[in-house]
């Protein structure tokens, strides 16, 4: 193993597991972990393997061991995610949700990304592996205390009870609030005569609903307020007590959606406010994208598979 060049050592490493059985053995497994140890930036390494098992497994016993294996190369001054990884393993195991590709494999730079989804449904689809680690480096490490992160479209739980668990791993005390009206489409053109009337009945038998219910009491998620409501009239009743630290548009993607929830909480913004969009090669996201620019945002994207974007107004 060559200790300069992480990146062939993720290479070799990425050749074994796919041409192989590997984790199917415990001494595949010591194998993985002895290369690990042998290369050079074991973290990045690290990462990378328990990216490309999951992706490759959908979720196994062999998957959380390696996981758990990496925990012996962490630094313990390093903010690694890895508890995240393996609370995301837990829900693997337990059959509460399983790994899903959009569009087909998306490889970036080094790494197939990979996304989430609740068990027996197709849809909604979570934000991807990589998401996470963009979300935590962008929209949390810095958000001022007292300022709470509204994320629209909460799906099946997943993005905002991960939110939930890295805010205690900041030690941070800020609220999530997450909007989903868990109407099949969301279509709000559809549902305007009812406006905010959801029945318990049909919450009941929602599947993204009762998955993020049992997402958040599986990891103990306090900080998550589910904020049941079709947007943008849900936010006539909303109102934070200070301006929104980070709003996470994740709803509906089609037509003027997008743009109708800024709208919708634009009064509950400032400009130290970030603003985060999903998917934002969507043409209803880029119509938003585009209003953001002409107001006077800078964006930065990142790479990731559905394209998140963060937005700021320049001090
Ligand atoms: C892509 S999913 C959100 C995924 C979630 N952020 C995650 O990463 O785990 C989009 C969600 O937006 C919701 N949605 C769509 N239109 C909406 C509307 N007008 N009001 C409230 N929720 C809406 C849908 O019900 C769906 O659950």
């Amino acid at each position: 193993m060559n200790k300069k060049d992480p990146d062939l050592a993720v290479r070799q490493i990425t050749k074994i597991i796919r041409n192989e059985d590997i984790f199917d053995s415990i001494d595949g497994i010591h194998l993985i972990v002895e290369l690990l140890r042998q290369a050079a930036n074991k973290k990045e390494l690290a990462k990378e393997l328990s990216l490309i098992s999951a992706f490759t497994l959908g979720g196994s016993y062999h998957q959380k061991k390696i996981i758990e294996n990496m925990a012996c190369f962490e630094d313990k001054e390093d903010k690694d995610l890895s508890h995240i990884d393996l609370r995301i393993m837990q829900l693997l195991e337990e059959g509460i949700i399983e790994v899903c590709n959009v569009g087909g494999i998306v490889n970036t730079s080094l790494y197939t990304d990979y996304h989430f989804k609740a068990k027996s449904s197709d849809f909604p689809i979570s934000i991807s592996r990589k998401e996470i680690d963009i979300i935590y480096n962008t929209m949390l490490v810095d958000i001022p205390h007292g300022r709470c992160i509204l994320e629209i479209g909460t799906g099946f739980g997943f993005s905002s009870s991960v939110m939930g668990l890295m805010l205690d791993k900041l030690q941070k005390d800020n609220q999530i609030y997450t909007v989903d009206s868990f109407v099949e489409s969301g279509n709000t053109d559809k549902v305007v005569e009812n406006r905010n009337v959801i029945p318990p009945c049909f919450l009941e038998s929602n599947i993204a609903y009762q998955t993020a219910c049992k997402i958040r009491e599986r990891w103990g998620i306090r900080n998550v307020k589910q904020v049941l409501g079709i947007s943008p009239f849900i936010f006539d009743e909303f109102s934070p007590q200070e301006p929104i630290g980070v709003a996470f548009i994740d709803g509906g993607h089609f037509y003027e959606q997008p743009t109708r929830d800024y709208l919708a909480i634009e009064k509950f913004l400032d400009k130290k406010s970030k603003i985060v969009l999903h998917d934002s090669q969507a043409a209803s996201v880029q119509k938003l994208l585009d209003l953001l620019l002409s107001k006077g945002y800078k964006s930065k994207s990142a790479d990731s598979s559905c394209k998140i974007l963060i937005l700021e107004m320049p001090c």
